[in-house]
């Protein structure tokens, strides 16, 4: 594990460098992506290049992490999501959300070449909440009442984040040539330590990352405050 201790905006742009440069480099690309606040500063930066021709898009596959399931209203589907923050402004080839036989779908496009990673202040990455299998591919769980709390902020006029949610596994993750992970603030400081210096255990799933061979993890002074 590398660990990268940065002022925000370098981070959004280390991390967006890492995936242009492989998208320049690689034939066909792969790329995994996430939701939630803290990517969305490298989405600004991969749709800046794009708009500056360094970068073209149109070789490049993604799969998303994660989608909610029984939702209410499309608008708050990380479909929807990402379309906004980063789908509608680039030339990407196809896009995937979660669905049946994901990780046959992203072996049969070749494996991920890099991942990219937010970490819930319970220490989920996707929806891997606490107690979740090492072993798991992309099934359907249940989201932690701490993290429908956090989520809550997405959501308006009373709209509930859903209880159930499809996502990748904690081993689909694992199948990943390369995975960054990034966090920002206080609040996640105590799930980046128990991730980084805690031992592997299932109570906090990210800590699963000590076992991968190429794992950079680039965190603000806030989220290393606690290491
Ligand atoms: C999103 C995802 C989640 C988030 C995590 C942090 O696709 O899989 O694990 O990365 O909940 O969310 P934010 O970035 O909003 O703090």
């Amino acid at each position: 594990m590398k660990v990268y201790i940065l002022k925000e905006k370098d981070i959004n742009k280390r991390v967006a460098g890492r995936f242009i440069r492989l998208i320049n480099k690689k034939e066909n690309p792969v790329i995994g992506l996430a939701t939630g606040s803290t990517p969305e500063g490298v989405y600004n930066e991969l749709i800046k290049a794009f708009k500056k021709g360094i970068v073209s898009f149109k070789n490049t596959i993604s799969f998303n992490l994660d989608e909610y399931l029984d939702l209410k209203d499309e608008k708050y589907s990380y479909r929807s999501f990402m379309n906004e923050k980063l789908i509608n402004h680039i030339d990407i080839k196809q896009s995937f959300m979660p669905t049946d036989n994901y990780d046959d779908l992203i072996k049969a496009k070749g494996g991920i070449d890099i991942q990219l990673l937010g970490i819930g202040r319970d220490g989920h990455i996707a929806f891997n909440e606490p107690g979740t299998d090492f072993d798991s591919l992309t099934h359907i769980a249940n989201i932690a009442e701490m993290t429908r709390i956090d989520n809550q902020r997405f959501f308006e006029n009373g709209d509930k984040v859903p209880e159930r949610a499809i996502t990748m596994g904690l081993k689909t993750i694992m199948h990943s040539k390369r995975i960054i992970l990034i966090a920002f603030g206080k609040n996640k400081a105590d799930a980046v330590a128990k991730m980084i210096n805690g031992p592997i255990h299932k109570s906090c799933p990210a800590s699963i990352l000590q076992k991968h061979p190429h794992v950079e993890i680039f965190i603000d002074e806030d989220a290393a405050s606690l290491l």
